[in-house]
């Protein structure tokens, strides 16, 4: 029998190599483009995702290893686009070329499931991972400080 993974409430079969990274199966099986190929290595967190909440980096996570795993992407984070930090990035126009931004939103999700009040500092260490070449990086703390005042708003 065919193993599965769980990609957005979604069961998938894979029908693929099992050491085939999830990035691959994701964008190329599966047409969920939202995530992105940066580096291949583990490095830039382009293409971060979350398992079972946490997040992880799809270019190094053989889907072998996610079996009957819950995978959320970009494009399960919110039904309608409107997970309060994707809000604040429309607020605060965080995005410059946009191309690392899917994976920073994944990570501060993460970031703000289990820490839902961060201190800019804690904000800023539990991003350092994500690069982004255009530089956006306060605008990315100023957005996830202000989706976390939000959030407690909402709660
Ligand atoms: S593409 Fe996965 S960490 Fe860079
Ligand atoms: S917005 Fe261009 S790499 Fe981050």
């Amino acid at each position: 029998m065919k193993q599965s993974i769980i990609i957005n409430g979604t069961k998938h079969e894979i029908n693929v190599d099992s050491d085939m990274p999830l990035l691959w199966f994701l964008r190329d099986e599966l047409e969920f483009t939202g995530t992105k190929f940066g580096c291949g290595k583990g490095l830039c967190g382009a293409c971060t995702v979350h398992v079972n909440g946490q997040a992880i980096r799809s270019c190094i996570t053989p889907v072998s290893t996610l079996v009957d795993k819950q995978i959320t992407t970009i494009e399960g984070l919110s039904e309608n686009g409107d997970h309060a930090l994707q809000r604040a990035w429309l607020n605060n126009k965080v995005p410059q070329c946009g191309y690392c931004q899917a994976g920073q939103i994944m990570n501060a999700a993460s970031l703000l499931a289990v820490n839902p009040a961060p201190t800019i500092e804690e904000i800023e260490a539990s991003m350092q991972g994500n690069i982004c070449r255009c530089g956006t990086y306060q605008r990315i703390t100023k957005a996830i400080s202000e989706a976390a005042d939000t959030l407690s708003k909402e709660a």
